[in-house]
């Protein structure tokens, strides 16, 4: 059999395509690494058929926000064991963020992160740094690091705090047609604080991190992005007054995007103190007495109900455009500490495509709507022309989903090589059960 040659049928597959707008039974012809055919009955002759009955086939999830970690914390999670999640999870394409160690500020690095790639099963999109060191003082040769294969400039983890950079960053960033991808947070408002100020930081005498901190500085993003009239895309968006910042700013005509999330849609800050009250956890895993989970601390924190609700608006009329999961593993030890030292971040590579169709059985999202905040949609803010769609011609990657299957979230289970998700002990119903790449199945349930 000839690799490049090799061919593969997916007949009487639901195709849910927001790129081509097709939500229909069709049969899907891959060959050679590429979509070859999508039509009502295909039968040419194929090296292997697969009879999906009806499955859904989704364009790969997208993710344009994850952190992988390597060169630097490996012991938290490698390239490789990013990768392998991200398939597990129906990711195709995951656009790492630069905070690693070394940062990912010089086309070295770059180099690096994409040479150890090669053997991963996801395709891996290097992000760099905005400036040195992500120091917040000089910009990266963004020029260099274009042409080693960044797709994007991000100093996530932090805010860039000097809004003369950023607005140099934003120029430079827009000569080059890239996007720069914005954690909001004013330094000052944010300080010391770990959980969302509001009824739980007052009840509990956790140090606040209230909304201001994120909205002040999405404000400040906005008008430069307004002034000079570039891109912006704004990350991990979580409080109501961000949406009502991005959905003001776009209906001016401001190029803004902005993601959220799953845990931000799904959790607000009870979950912090209580994960009983959630209808969807076991029973048997439903803790005794009141407790602190260290997997509820990320930043963003979780917000207020009213926020969530918010966002779920917004997510369903399209002032949010994608779902990125900024999946931030920790090790278990790291998280195994007071509520105030454990470091920010949860996993979610292997939840947020499950979480995605909880939405549309919530019906917060159409089908039509979810493939397009988790493929198309990012696809285009990368500027990533030969994906996000099942159109003939482009790639072939894709994720097989099983909308019925139901599974219980058990993160011993995980790729991943960190186990820190809020969603531990969730019910799921429908889950990824193959995902391709290139023409190839790079997981298999
Ligand atoms: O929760 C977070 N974790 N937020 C960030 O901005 C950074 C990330 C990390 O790198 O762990
Ligand atoms: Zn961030
Ligand atoms: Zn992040």
């Amino acid at each position: 059999m000839s690799k490049k040659n090799y061919s593969l049928l997916l007949k009487n597959a639901r195709l849910i395509d927001a790129g081509q707008n097709l939500d229909k039974q069709v049969d899907i012809l891959l060959g050679d690494g590429k979509v070859v055919e999508v039509a009502d009955v295909i039968s040419s002759a194929a090296e292997q058929v697969l009879d999906l009955d009806g499955a859904w086939v989704m364009p790969g999830a997208i993710d344009l926000h994850v952190h992988l970690r390597e060169p630097g914390f490996e012991y938290k999670e490698t390239i490789l064991s990013g990768a392998q999640a991200a398939v597990a999870g129906g990711f195709t394409s995951i656009a790492c963020m630069a905070n690693t160690n070394p940062v990912n500020d010089s086309a070295a690095i770059t180099r690096f992160i994409l040479e150890q790639a090669r053997l991963a099963p996801a395709k891996v999109l290097p992000i760099a740094a905005i400036s040195k060191g992500m120091a917040g003082d000089e910009l990266v040769e963004m020029g260099d690091l274009v042409d080693a294969g960044v797709v994007a400039f991000s100093d996530d983890g932090k805010t860039v705090a000097n809004s003369k950079l950023l607005r140099h960053a934003l120029e430079y960033a827009s000569l080059f047609n890239k996007p720069l991808l914005c954690h909001c947070q004013d330094n000052a408002l944010f300080a010391n604080g770990v959980v969302h100020e509001g009824l739980v930081s007052a009840a509990h005498g956790l140090a606040g991190i209230p909304s201001l901190a994120e909205d002040v500085d999405i404000s400040r993003t906005i008008m430069l992005a307004e002034y000079l009239n570039t891109k912006v895309h704004i990350c991990h968006l979580s409080t109501k007054t961000g949406v009502y910042l991005v959905r003001s700013a776009k209906a001016r005509g401001v190029k803004v995007t902005a993601e959220v999330t799953p845990h931000h849609l799904f959790l607000d800050e009870r979950a912090v103190v209580d994960l009983a009250y959630r209808e969807s956890l076991d029973e048997s895993l439903k803790p005794a007495k009141l407790c602190y989970n260290t997997a509820t601390k990320m930043s963003p924190p979780l917000r207020s109900v009213d926020d969530v609700v918010a966002l779920r608006a917004a997510l369903a009329d399209g002032t949010i455009d994608v779902i990125a999961t900024d999946h931030a593993p920790h090790e278990a030890t790291e998280k195994a500490v007071e509520y105030e030292l454990a470091p920010f971040g949860v996993v979610g590579l292997e939840t947020a495509v499950a979480l995605g169709l909880r939405l549309i059985q919530e019906k917060v999202l159409t089908p039509l709507e979810l493939a397009a905040r988790l493929s198309s949609t990012p696809a285009a803010i990368l500027g990533l022309n030969d994906r996000g769609t099942l159109a003939p011609g482009l790639a072939a990657d894709l994720m097989i989903v099983d909308p019925e299957l139901m599974w219980t979230v058990d993160p011993e289970k995980f790729y991943s090589k960190a186990r820190n998700t809020p969603f531990s002990g969730w019910q799921m119903r429908g889950r990824v059960v193959k995902t391709i790449v290139d023409g190839k199945i790079v997981f298999n349930l």
